[in-house]
């Protein structure tokens, strides 16, 4: 592959906690359709009480661990470590806006992620994807997930299955 442009390699990118100000981010990116067949599958316009809502569930809770992607000083997505059974944490990325697409920001976001949970303890990362979802699946790929089965969600109408993929490293 031809390399990614110099310019991109000096976009520093960081991960700083969540805070009530992100809210019109979520409110924008919890709207967009090309974002949510990628993600949810679930179309339907959500209203701005849900968006309240939703969005205080994650500013309150104290298990999981919220954060926003900022490449230089723009915020341009959200990642998440979310507490599961067994000492599982399940990660999610969501990079909102789409002009940071495919410059390897997403691989950094995830790189950073998984250094933050080593170091508060936390080894046993998995994350549920889409199963035509090929960008994220290489991008997961390469930070050190495993392909591992296919989840069959027979409720889900519009996510009947994903592909669970859990982290390797060194610790494992
Ligand atoms: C998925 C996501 C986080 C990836 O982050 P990103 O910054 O766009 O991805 P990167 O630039 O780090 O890496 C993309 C890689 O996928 C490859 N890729 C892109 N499109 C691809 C495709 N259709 N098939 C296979 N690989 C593809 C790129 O070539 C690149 O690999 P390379 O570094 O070897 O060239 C981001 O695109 C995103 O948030 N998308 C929308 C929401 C989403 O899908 N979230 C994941 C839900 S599970």
């Amino acid at each position: 592959m031809i390399g990614r442009p110099s310019f991109l390699f000096m976009i520093k990118i960081n991960l700083r906690k969540i805070k009530l100000s992100d809210k019109n981010y979520f409110a924008k990116w919890w709207r967009d359709k090309e974002l949510l067949k990628l993600t949810s599958g679930v179309l339907k316009v959500i209203l701005d009480q849900e968006v309240d809502k939703y969005f205080q569930v994650i500013l309150e809770n104290k298990n999981d661990y919220n954060f926003m992607m900022i490449a230089d000083r723009e915020a341009i997505g959200h990642i998440s470590l979310v507490k599961r059974r067994n000492n599982w944490h399940e990660t999610q990325i969501v990079i909102g806006e789409k002009k940071y697409w495919g410059k390897g920001f997403g691989s950094k976001a995830i790189r950073l992620l998984i250094r933050k949970a080593e170091k508060i303890g936390i080894f046993k990362i998995y994350l549920e994807v889409r199963l035509t979802n090929f960008r994220a699946i290489r991008v997961y790929e390469q930070c050190g997930f495993h392909k591992m089965r296919i989840i069959k969600h027979p409720n889900s109408k519009y996510l009947p299955e994903t592909l669970r993929m859990e982290l390797k490293t060194e610790f494992h």
